[in-house]
């Protein structure tokens, strides 16, 4: 039960932890970036991502060895400050950290070299790359700032033609790889929500984050955002910091989601925080509800808001799912839509946007038995994982096991394993980089009490690491505060096939001392209690022998009360009973879209030199399941039997329904090759006789010489996973580029 509320509370956890570790200890808290941030990669084949070169790997790794090495010597150039070593130990100290740094660049710099796009060697940096990818995408419009023309609204996108395509092929292999592949039960719900629901769930209390306005221009921002870029900013680049400020900036960053709204506001003021851009004074921080409010129908009478995630679709559909499925556990439903959030102030680009596509799974689960049949499928899995331990004790992300990591209890149950082990092969076979991606365990403190165990899938890009997916074993709270304000039982049976005599638990609460004590109150206090599943009930049982009283969480209320010993009494009974009623505890991935797909355009996107060397060429590198068209088709030269033979192909391809585009422009082919590779087109088919054709692949650039009849079929093949590029390139005969044909 709850000590205290924060007010804060962003994630959609809706409420926010007691932490078992009231406050984190000190110096271990470097939550983010612990592997190298690195932009260009070459490592995806058409069909499934390939390991790393080797020199790649190990430049990688001996890069995050320097940075941590580069943060020990910093921590001990303070401790040396701090002291009041000699003057020439510090300085040499301040040597050997200005070497380190020099050795970390030099790596950089390396690695830059072998994956593209600085061919020379060159230090790209992450703004720079992030804005070559923007360019790219913006000018063949995979997105367009929506209402561009009237100078566009912060947090609004749109996806244009290969955005959109590419949108639709990730959810229709999500929907391949999840729902089809589990027989989850798809829904479809509005997107206007009536505002009971969202006060049932807690969105209407407590779907807020702080903000802060510039006491002149009204700008407004979240205040933790701005705390938290002050202590990165101060700890990157102040190293005169001590210890023990470091220390404490670094413990500010840790418990920044637990910070109450007066905490918050004192560490503002504090710091001396300003406004960014005007450096005015900033307002006290007060909460934001980020839920567009909107009232349903003419009369403005029926309050509701735009939903802000699709779960709760399938929350409130829970009973009529479960009669769907045979009165069966375990489920899962799922669905794809809308989500809008007001967000305060939207910096990220595509990352951090005001409307965007979710994709939501329930599974449903008996809260006794969480085990997975299919969990054996993934359990030989290995990837990076950072648990709990490993970010408190500032350590790295780590390749684990993931059978490992379930039968050692690090992660809490075989289903929430197995979705974990699932989101993994999705991402990767969507063409996300496997040494970028890793599954971050939450901390106490970023956990509801509800919850048994949370793991984001977070990618790193170049804005650092963002949470991609959600991973959360939510037990039975969302259920059960349905069920408390609908009343309506959102419950499972399990029938006993004998009669059983029971010890039950009886809970008899006191009306009349909770009517005087709770007023107006009484009757959710007293429902609340009532529907204290057993192992709650036991816990204030213990709490009131041990002290008489005990802090209880009334989610219809959105707030604590105390409950006294003469207020309850909590006993136990024998019963026969015939079977058993329980609410479903409930695992939910949560996938945001959006955020994947402009991951994925980074992993995705390399530059390399034309033929003649005097500029780079842009490519996607999307495996042919992402690819916005699979194929281009061009007659070589512009001449009428050329034209009529790319017609008949193309006609093939429909047949066949592979997406393709035909290209007849006069242009050079080595223009249109680089015109396909920069949409991300894997293959290209060129029409250079009127026997057979060539198919040329787009990161190798290799052609091979195909008959004909059997190009549409060749290219279908490969497309869908059938055949590999290897094979098709073994088996037909080779086509020697001519030196002008590619760029
Ligand atoms: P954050 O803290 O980054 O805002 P969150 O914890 O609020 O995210 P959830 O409520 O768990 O996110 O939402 C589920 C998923 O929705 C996230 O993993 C993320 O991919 C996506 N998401 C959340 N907010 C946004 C947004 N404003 N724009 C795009 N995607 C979002
Ligand atoms: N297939 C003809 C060419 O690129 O060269």
């Amino acid at each position: 039960m709850l000590a205290s509320l924060s007010h804060h509370l962003r994630h959609r956890l809706l409420i926010p932890s007691i932490s078992s570790l009231p406050t984190l200890p000190f110096l271990f808290l470097h939550l983010n970036h612990t592997l190298p941030l690195l932009f260009l990669h070459l490592n995806h084949t058409l069909t499934l991502p390939l390991p790393l070169p080797m020199d790649e790997s190990s430049l990688r790794r001996s890069l995050a060895d320097k940075q941590s090495a580069v943060d020990a010597q910093g921590n001990a150039v303070r401790a040396l400050k701090a002291a009041k070593a000699s003057k020439s130990d510090v300085d040499s100290a301040i040597d050997s950290l200005n070497a380190l740094k020099l050795e970390k660049a030099s790596i950089e710099r390396s690695l830059q070299a072998i994956v593209g796009g600085a061919g020379d060697g060159m230090s790209v940096s992450r703004e720079a790359f992030r804005q070559t990818v923007g360019n790219t995408l913006e000018r063949r419009l995979f997105y367009i700032p929506s209402f561009k023309i009237y100078r566009g609204v912060a947090g609004l996108y749109d996806y244009g033609p290969p955005g959109c395509a590419v949108k639709s092929n990730v959810l229709a292999f999500w929907r391949q790889h999840f729902v089809l592949e589990e027989n989850m039960l798809e829904v479809d719900c509005p997107c206007v929500t009536p505002e009971v629901v969202l006060k049932a769930s807690g969105h209407v209390d407590k779907f807020t984050d702080l903000m802060v306005k510039d006491v002149k221009t009204g700008t407004c921002y979240r205040a933790d955002h701005l705390l938290k870029d002050f202590c990165n900013e101060k700890l990157q680049k102040d190293l005169t910091l001590t210890l023990e400020k470091a220390a404490e900036l670094k413990h500010v960053l840790a418990t920044l989601d637990d910070l109450s709204t007066d905490q918050l506001g004192a560490k503002i003021k504090e710091y001396g925080i300003v406004a960014p851009e005007t450096k005015n004074g900033l307002s006290d921080p007060y909460p934001f509800n980020l839920m567009f409010q909107t009232s349903i129908g003419p009369s403005g009478l029926l309050p509701g808001y735009m939903r802000p995630e699709t779960a709760q679709g399938i929350f409130v559909n829970f009973k009529d799912l479960y009669y769907y499925n045979g009165n069966k556990l375990p489920f899962a439903a799922a669905q794809i839509g809308q989500a809008f959030r007001n967000e305060i102030s939207p910096r990220q680009g595509l990352l951090r946007v005001r409307e965007f596509t979710l994709a939501e799974i329930e599974h449903f689960v008996d809260p006794e038995d969480k085990s997975h049949p299919k969990f054996i499928e993934v359990a030989s899995l290995e990837f990076f994982m950072f648990p709990r331990e490993q970010q408190m004790s500032g350590q790295s992300a780590q390749k684990l096991r993931l059978g490992d990591a379930v039968s050692k209890g690090t992660v809490n149950n075989e289903t929430l394993g197995y979705f974990i082990g699932r989101v993994y092969l999705f991402l990767t076979s969507l063409g996300i980089d496997a040494d970028r991606l890793r599954f971050r365990q939450h901390l106490a403190n970023e956990m509801a009490h509800y919850a048994a165990d949370c793991w984001d899938a977070e990618i790193e890009c170049s804005y650092g690491w963002i949470e991609c997916v959600g991973i959360a074993d939510r037990s039975a709270y969302d259920l059960k505060a349905h069920s408390e304000k609908s009343k309506v039982d959102l419950v499972a049976h399990e029938k006993f096939s004998e009669p059983r005599e029971v010890e039950k638990l009886v809970i008899t609460p006191n009306k009349k001392e909770l009517g005087m004590t709770f007023k107006g109150n009484q009757k959710a206090v007293v429902e609340s209690l009532e529907a204290m599943n057993e192992e709650e009930a036991l816990k204030m049982k213990a709490a009131l022998e041990a002290k008489g009283e005990d802090e209880f969480y009334v989610c219809v209320l959105g707030k604590s009360v105390t409950i006294k010993d003469s207020m309850i009494k909590i006993s136990k009974k024998k019963i026969v009973e015939h079977q058993r009623v329980f609410t479903p505890s409930v695992i939910e991935p949560s996938f945001g879209i959006g955020r994947i797909i402009y991951c994925l355009f980074e992993h995705s996107f390399y530059t390399r030199p034309s033929k003649a060397g005097d500029e780079q060429l842009n490519v996607f590198r999307f495996p042919p399941v992402v690819a916005p068209i699979k194929c281009t088709v061009f007659p070589l030269i512009q001449k009428p039997e050329y034209e009529s033979v790319a017609r008949l192909i193309s006609k093939s391809l429909t047949a066949a329904g592979v997406s393709h585009r035909i290209d007849m422009t006069g242009t050079t082919i080595g223009k249109r090759y680089a015109r396909t590779d920069e949409l991300g087109v894997p293959f290209a088919i060129t029409v250079d006789s009127q026997a057979d054709v060539t198919i040329r692949e787009r990161d190798s650039k290799d052609q091979v010489r195909v008959k004909i009849e059997e190009a549409a079929s060749v290219i279908k093949e490969v497309v869908d996973g059938q055949r590999t590029w290897a094979d098709v390139w073994s088996t037909f005969p080779h086509h020697a580029t001519a030196s002008a044909d590619d760029e």
